[in-house]
C-alpha cells in the first residue's frame, strides 16, 4: 500500500532545502544585525491560547485534538500569541521593549490551493513593551530590510494602515464592538457588500456607509507624510484623531529608513487582536495567484489575556513559503550543493579492497570532509560501477584508492568534467580540490 502525504503538507528534497536554508540564514543575519533575539516556542499549545481572543470558531480553522490526559490542545496557527504567553510566563523580567524574532512552522485547516498549504512557515518578529510609532516604524523596515537583503527581484506593495481609523467611524456611528470585528472580517476578506449589508442592518446612516466605503477603498500612493495630508484633504479621514496623529509621525519615521509604501487604510488584517498600525506586502507581478500576501503584521495588546501586565506589542510574519516560491533555485549561498569529491577504494581481482585500502579510503575521505562534501563508496562496487555513480551524482572529482596509491603514499585524483587525472599526495589533493572548488 503506498502511503501519500496528509493533505496540504508538502516534503522537500535536498535542493529546495538548501535554498529554504540560504533564505533563512539571510533573513536571521538581518534580524540579528538588527539586535532581535531568536526564540522558539512549542508546536502545540493549549487551544485556549488562540480561542480566548477570537472565540471557539477559530477551532473548524486549526488543527486540535485532545490529548490522552484529555487535554484540549492545538497545532499553532501562528507564532504572535504563543510568544506573547511565552513572554508573560518567561521574559517579563526582560528589558522593555523586548525584541524578538522567530522561525517555524504552522499550522492552519484551510482549503489548500496554490501557496496555501495546512503545514506552512513563518519567519517573523516582535517589539514586546512599545507601539509607539518609532516601534511600528522599525517593524515596517525591519520586514523591508528582510525582503530586500533576501535578493529577490520581484514586484511588490508595502501597504500600511491604521485600524484605528475604520474603528473610529464605526464607533462614531455607534455599532456596537463585537459587530465592529465582524465588519472588520469582511473588509479584510474583500467583501464590500456583505460590509454594507451588515452596516445597513445595524441601523448605520448612508453618509457613514459611504464614508466608511470611501475609505476602504482610499489607497494613497504618495510618498511619506503626504500620503496622509493627501487623505486630509480629501476628509476621508478624520484629521485629529489619534489614529490619524500616530499614524503620522509613524510615515514620517518610515521616511527616514527609506521604506516605500502605500497608505491604505482599508487593511483590516483577517486576526482579531490588531489595535493600531497594520501592514501588509503583496507579490503584485502575479507569481503567486491569488495567495500573494508575503508578509503581514501589525500592533496588538494581547499579554492581559494570558495573565500578564497590558503590554503594547507589534510585530510581523513573513509567509516564507510565499518567498521561497519568488527564489531563484540556482541562488544559494553554497557555491555548489551536493557531493563534490567522490572516495574510491579500488577492489583486488574481484574481491572486496584490502583492509588496508578501506582504511586509507576512510582517512581520505576524512581528510576531504573538513572542507567539502565527500562521499565514500559502501557497496563495495567496482570501479566503473563506483566512477557511473560519481557521475550520476554529478561529483567533480574522483578519488582513487588501491593498493599502488598506497605503497606510493599518493592517491589518484580524476576530474570528472574534464576526465584529466593525475597522481599526487593527500594533501596536495585536498588544495587541488579546495582551490577548484573554492572553499576556505
Ligand atoms: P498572517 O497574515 O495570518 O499573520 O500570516 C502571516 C503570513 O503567513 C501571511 O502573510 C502569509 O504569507 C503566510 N500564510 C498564512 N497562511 C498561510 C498558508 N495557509 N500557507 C502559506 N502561507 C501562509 C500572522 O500570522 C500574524 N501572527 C503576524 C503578526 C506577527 N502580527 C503581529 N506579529
Amino acid at each position: 500500500m503506498r502511503i501519500e502525504r496528509a493533505r496540504g503538507t508538502r516534503d522537500f528534497l535536498p535542493e529546495e532545502m538548501r535554498k529554504r536554508r540560504t533564505m533563512e540564514a539571510r533573513m536571521r543575519d538581518i534580524a540579528e544585525k538588527w539586535g532581535y533575539g531568536e526564540i522558539q516556542t512549542p508546536s502545540f499549545e493549549r487551544s485556549e491560547l488562540f480561542t480566548v481572543k477570537s472565540g471557539e470558531g477559530i477551532l473548524k480553522e486549526m488543527y486540535e485534538f485532545r490529548d490522552k490526559g484529555g487535554r484540549h490542545l492545538a497545532l499553532r496557527p501562528e507564532l504572535t500569541a504563543p510568544v506573547i504567553r511565552m513572554y508573560v510566563n518567561e521574559l517579563k523580567m526582560a528589558p522593555k521593549p523586548t525584541k524578538v524574532y522567530y522561525f517555524g512552522n504552522c499550522f492552519r485547516y484551510e482549503e489548500p490551493q496554490k501557496s496555501r498549504y495546512r503545514e506552512f512557515w513563518q519567519f517573523g518578529a516582535e517589539i514586546i513593551g512599545s507601539d509607539r510609532p518609532e516601534a511600528q516604524a522599525e517593524i515596517i523596515a525591519l520586514a523591508y530590510h528582510i525582503l530586500e537583503g533576501l535578493g529577490i527581484h520581484i514586484k511588490a506593495e508595502l501597504y500600511v494602515g491604521h485600524v484605528g481609523l475604520i474603528r473610529e467611524v464605526l464607533r462614531a456611528a455607534n455599532v456596537e464592538a463585537e459587530r465592529i470585528n465582524s465588519v472588520m472580517r469582511l473588509i479584510d476578506k474583500g467583501e464590500r457588500e456583505e460590509v454594507i449589508e451588515l452596516l445597513r442592518e445595524t441601523g448605520a446612516k448612508k453618509d457613514l456607509i459611504d464614508d466608511l466605503i470611501s475609505l476602504v477603498d482610499l489607497k494613497v500612493k504618495v510618498k511619506g507624510k503626504d500620503a496622509l495630508k493627501e487623505a486630509r484633504e480629501r476628509e476621508i479621514i478624520v484629521s485629529d484623531s489619534d489614529a490619524a496623529k500616530e499614524l503620522e509621525m509613524l510615515l514620517q519615521i518610515l521616511d527616514y529608513y527609506g521604506v516605500v509604501y502605500t497608505l491604505n487604510p482599508g487593511i483590516a488584517r483577517g486576526l482579531d487582536y490588531y489595535t493600531g498600525m497594520v501592514f501588509e506586502i503583496y507579490e503584485t507581478g502575479g507569481r503567486l495567484g491569488a495567495q500573494n500576501q508575503i508578509c503581514g503584521g501589525g500592533s496588538y495588546r494581547l499579554a492581559t489575556l494570558f495573565g500578564g501586565d497590558d503590554t503594547p506589542s507589534t510585530g510581523f510574519a513573513f509567509g516564507f513559503d510565499r518567498l521561497a516560491e519568488l527564489f531563484p533555485q540556482e541562488t544559494s549561498d553554497l557555491k555548489r550543493g551536493g557531493v563534490v569529491a567522490v572516495v574510491m577504494p579500488i577492489r583486488e581481482k574481484n574481491a572486496d579492497p584490502t583492509a588496508e585500502v578501506v582504511e586509507e579510503a576512510i582517512k581520505i575521505a576524512s581528510r576531504l570532509r573538513e572542507h567539502i562534501p565527500t562521499y565514500i563508496d559502501v557497496m563495495s562496487r567496482n570501479l566503473s560501477a563506483q566512477l557511473s555513480y560519481a557521475n550520476a551524482l554529478n561529483a567533480l572529482f574522483a578519488v582513487l584508492v588501491g593498493r599502488t596509491e598506497i605503497r606510493e603514499g599518493k592517491v589518484t585524483v580524476r576530474n570528472l568534467e574534464t576526465g584529466e587525472q593525475e597522481k599526487i599526495g593527500v594533501e596536495e589533493c585536498v588544495k587541488k580540490i579546495k582551490a577548484y572548488f573554492a572553499v576556505d
